[in-house]
C-alpha cells in the first residue's frame, strides 16, 4: 500500500495487481452512486501505463513551453503572491517522469496536483478517466458564519438539509440512516472540529491544493458552499468540503453543537460517490477505460481546412473570444432552493445576467458569467437591463459576481463602457494592453499563416486578428510575433509579442453605444466571494482601478485582507485549440509541437496577458487587488442574494 495525502484527506491506494480478483470496476458498472473507496478501486486497477505517461507529460511540458504564457512568471510570482505562486512545473514535470508510479490514477494526480500549484485556472490538467468521472459528496455543505458578537465560526449551511433533499432525492435516505435519521437537525449546526482537528486545519489543508485562485484566502473561500447566477437558474454550489472531483474521502466526522443544544456531538458522515453526467457506462475495467479514459472527438486539435474535420470545428462567422477559468468539477449544477432564490427580475434580464430593484435607488445586476446562449442578445441584455434600472429611479448599482469564471472578453469591455460612459479609460479601448508568448512554434505559425496556410481566418495567430499599440490592425502579411521581444523572468530567458492594444472596439461592440454613463461608477460596488475569474476580473479590475468602483468580498476569513478577483490572464485557450493551429499551419512534425493526447484529456492555458494598471509593465496577474470591504456573512443572509445585496448597499453607499 502506498499512501498519498491529497485534499484534506490521506488517501490510501491499493497497489493494482495484489488482491483483485474480481474485475475492480465491474463492482461500480451500472450503478448512479457508489462508495468511494468502491470507485478509488475501479481507478486504481490500471496499472501504470508509461506510454500513456509519457504522452501527457510530453503535451503538458510542450504545451507550457511554447503556449501558456505564465510559465516562466509562475515560478516565482512578486508580492502579494510570493508564497502562494512558485511552482516550477518544468522541473516538476522531470522528476514525476522518473518517479514510479503504481498506478495511471497516481501519476494522474501528482500531474495534476503539479499544474494546480501554479495556482492558475486557466491552466489546469484534467483526465477526465479520473476527474469528475464520479463526483463525491456529502449532504452537509459547510458555510463561515459570523454571530451576534461578531465572533466568526464554521458551521453546517442552514439550508443543508433543503439543498440535499433537492438535489439527492435518491440518495438522502442512505445518509439519514448513517446519521440516525438526524441530517435535519444538523442544519445550521456549528461545526467545532473535522475529524476532531480544529476546522481551520481542513480549510488551509483544501487551500494548499486547491489551485485556480492565487490568493490562499480565496481558495479558502471555495471550501465553503455559495452561489451563482447560472443560465437558466441560480445555482448552489457545494464548495469543496461537499463536493470534491475526485473520491478522496470516504468519510468524515464532524463535532457540532447543534441549535440550542448544550452539548456538542460527533457525527460521522459518509462521502457518497455519483457518476458524472458525461461518463460513458460501463460494466468492467474494459468498457470503464475503452468508453472514458482514452482520447476523445475534440481532445485533439484539427486541420480546419481538411475535408474530414468536424463541420462545426471549422470556424465561421465572427469569433467572439474567450478569456474563463476551467471548472473545478465538470458538468454539475445544484439548484439553490426557491425560498433562497431573487424574485421578479426586471425586463432585460437574460440567461446569466438578471436585473432586479432593491430598493428606491439601488439596481442590481446579477451577473453569474460572461458567457451567454448568444452573445449579441447578452450584450443588448446589459444595455436594456441596466438602462431599465436606471428608469425605475437606480442612482447606485451592485454587480453580483459571485463565482462568475468568465467568458467573453469583449463582454467584460463592453460592460466597463457602458456603465463609465465614453472617456479616456473606455475609448478607443476599454479594455487592457496584452501581450502573448512568441516562442519559436508561434512565430513558426504566424510565418505559415502569412505563407498562406489560413485563407478564412480561423487561427488565433492570425495576423488580422490583433491590433498594435497605435489601435491598427495588423494586415495579412505582417509577422506581429517578429521581432520577439526578450525578457528574463525569473532568471529565465523568454520570448513575447509586441504590447497589444484591444481587439474589442468596435467590431467586438454592438452599433449602439451609449453616448453618456449609464452609471457614476463610483456609486458602482462589485460583490462576489472573491471567486471572479478571467473576463469578470478584466471587468473588475478595470472598474476599481480606473473608474474608482466599490469592491467588496462576501464571508472571507475575518482580518484577513481579501482579494476582490483573480486569475486575469488576458485571454484563455487550451491544448485542444493549439494543436488545431499547429496541425492547420502543417507544424505538426515540428519537433517542439505537442503530439496528440492518447487519454481523455484536457490542458487549459493561459494564451495571452494583460498588463496591469497601477504597475503597466508587469501583467496585472500577479498585482494586489485588495477588496474595499470584507463583509462578514450571518446566517439571515448567508446564500440568500438578496439579503446579501441589502447589507452590501447598507454598508458601501
Ligand atoms: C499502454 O497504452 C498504449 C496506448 O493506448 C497501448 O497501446 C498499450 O497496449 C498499453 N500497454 C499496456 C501494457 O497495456
Ligand atoms: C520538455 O521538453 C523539453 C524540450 O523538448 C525537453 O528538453 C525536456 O526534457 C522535456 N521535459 C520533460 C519532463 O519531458
Ligand atoms: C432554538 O431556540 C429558539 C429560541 O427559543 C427557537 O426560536 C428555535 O426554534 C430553536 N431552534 C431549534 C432548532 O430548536
Ligand atoms: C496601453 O499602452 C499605451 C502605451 O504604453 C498606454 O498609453 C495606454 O495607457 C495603455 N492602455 C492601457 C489600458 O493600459
Ligand atoms: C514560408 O514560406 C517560405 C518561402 O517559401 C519558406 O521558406 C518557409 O519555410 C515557410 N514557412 C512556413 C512556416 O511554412
Amino acid at each position: 500500500m502506498r499512501s498519498i495525502t491529497v485534499g484534506a484527506t490521506a488517501v490510501v491506494l491499493a497497489v493494482a495487481s495484489a488482491t483483485v480478483a474480481q474485475d475492480a470496476c465491474a463492482t461500480i458498472g451500472g450503478q448512479k452512486w457508489a462508495a468511494p473507496a468502491d470507485v478509488r478501486a475501479c481507478y486504481t486497477s490500471f496499472a501504470l501505463n508509461t506510454t500513456l505517461r509519457d504522452n501527457i507529460i510530453e503535451v503538458v511540458n510542450k504545451t507550457m513551453l511554447t503556449f501558456h504564457a505564465s510559465t516562466n512568471y509562475q515560478v516565482q510570482a512578486p508580492e502579494p503572491y510570493a508564497d502562494d505562486v512558485h511552482e516550477d512545473v518544468l522541473a516538476d514535470l522531470a522528476k514525476i517522469q522518473a518517479t514510479e508510479y503504481a498506478t495511471d490514477y497516481e501519476a494522474h494526480i501528482a500531474v495534476q496536483q503539479a499544474v494546480a500549484r501554479l495556482q492558475d485556472g486557466h491552466c489546469v490538467w484534467r483526465n477526465y478517466c479520473f476527474d469528475s468521472a464520479f463526483v463525491n459528496y456529502l449532504p452537509t455543505p459547510l458555510v463561515l458564519l459570523t454571530d451576534s458578537e461578531g465572533v466568526q465560526n464554521v458551521h453546517i449551511a442552514p439550508e443543508a438539509f433543503s439543498v440535499a433533499s433537492l438535489e439527492f432525492p435518491d440518495q438522502i435516505d442512505v445518509w439519514q440512516e448513517a446519521v440516525g435519521g438526524e441530517l435535519e437537525a444538523l442544519s445550521g449546526a456549528q461545526v467545532l472540529a473535522i475529524n476532531g482537528a480544529d476546522p481551520w486545519e481542513a480549510v488551509e489543508a483544501n487551500a494548499a491544493v486547491a489551485g485556480s485562485y492565487q490568493a490562499r484566502t480565496t481558495r479558502q473561500n471555495a471550501f465553503f458552499a455559495s452561489y451563482q447566477r447560472s443560465a437558466s437558474s441560480w445555482t448552489y454550489i457545494f464548495g469543496q468540503f461537499a463536493q470534491q472531483s475526485l473520491p478522496l474521502s470516504d468519510e468524515v466526522t464532524l463535532t457540532v453543537l447543534k441549535e440550542n443544544a448544550t452539548e456538542p456531538e460527533d457525527v460521522t458522515i459518509p462521502y457518497r460517490s455519483r457518476i458524472g453526467s458525461t461518463t460513458a457506462a460501463f460494466t468492467d475495467s474494459a468498457s470503464y477505460f475503452a468508453g472514458n479514459c482514452l482520447a476523445q472527438d475534440g481532445t485533439n486539435g484539427y486541420d480546419y481546412y481538411y475535408s474530414s474535420a468536424p463541420s462545426e470545428k471549422k470556424i465561421t462567422g465572427p469569433k467572439h473570444l474567450i478569456n474563463a477559468i476551467v471548472d473545478e468539477v465538470r458538468d454539475v449544477d445544484a439548484v439553490l432552493p426557491e425560498e433562497l432564490q431573487p424574485q421578479s427580475p426586471l425586463d432585460g434580464s437574460y440567461d446569466v445576467a438578471q436585473y432586479y430593484m432593491l430598493d428606491d435607488v439601488t439596481g442590481v445586476m446579477a451577473l453569474g458569467s460572461f458567457s451567454a446562449g448568444s452573445y449579441n442578445q447578452f450584450l443588448e441584455s446589459m444595455l436594456t437591463g441596466l438602462t431599465n434600472l436606471k428608469s425605475a429611479g437606480a442612482t447606485q448599482l451592485i454587480v453580483d459576481v459571485y463565482n462568475n469564471g468568465g467568458g467573453y472578453i469583449c463582454a467584460a469591455h463592453w460592460l466597463h463602457r457602458i456603465i463609465a460612459g465614453p472617456k479616456s479609460t473606455t475609448e478607443p479601448q476599454a479594455g487592457l494592453n496584452t501581450t502573448t508568448r512568441a516562442q519559436p512554434l508561434a512565430r513558426a505559425i504566424v510565418e505559415s499563416i502569412i505563407n498562406g496556410s489560413d485563407p478564412n481566418n480561423n487561427l488565433l495567430y492570425n495576423p488580422i486578428n490583433w491590433r498594435a499599440l497605435d489601435n491598427e490592425f495588423f494586415t495579412e502579411s505582417e509577422n506581429w510575433l517578429e521581432p520577439p521581444v526578450e525578457k528574463e523572468i525569473n532568471g529565465r530567458v523568454d520570448y513575447f509579442s509586441q504590447t497589444l492594444g484591444n481587439e474589442c472596439q468596435p467590431e467586438g461592440f454592438l452599433n449602439t453605444v451609449p453616448e453618456e454613463a449609464l452609471f457614476d461608477p463610483t456609486k458602482v460596488a462589485i460583490v462576489s466571494n472573491g471567486r471572479c475569474a478571467s473576463s469578470c476580473s478584466l471587468f473588475s479590475v478595470t472598474m476599481a482601478k480606473l473608474e474608482g468602483a466599490k469592491t467588496v468580498v462576501v464571508g472571507g476569513k475575518a482580518d484577513t485582507e481579501q482579494q476582490y478577483c483573480g486569475i486575469i490572464g488576458g485571454q484563455s485557450t487550451s491544448f485542444a485549440t493549439m494543436d488545431s493551429e499547429v496541425k492547420t499551419a502543417g507544424l505538426k512534425d515540428n519537433e517542439l509541437a505537442p503530439p496528440d493526447l492518447l487519454v481523455n484529456g484536457y490542458q487549459g492555458v493561459t494564451w495571452r496577458l494583460g498588463y496591469g494598471i497601477d504597475k503597466p509593465d508587469e501583467p496585472e496577474e500577479w498585482q494586489d487587488r485588495p477588496a474595499d470591504l470584507n463583509l462578514p456573512l450571518t446566517k439571515d443572509i448567508v446564500n440568500k442574494p438578496e439579503a446579501i445585496w441589502a447589507a452590501v448597499a447598507a454598508s458601501v453607499f
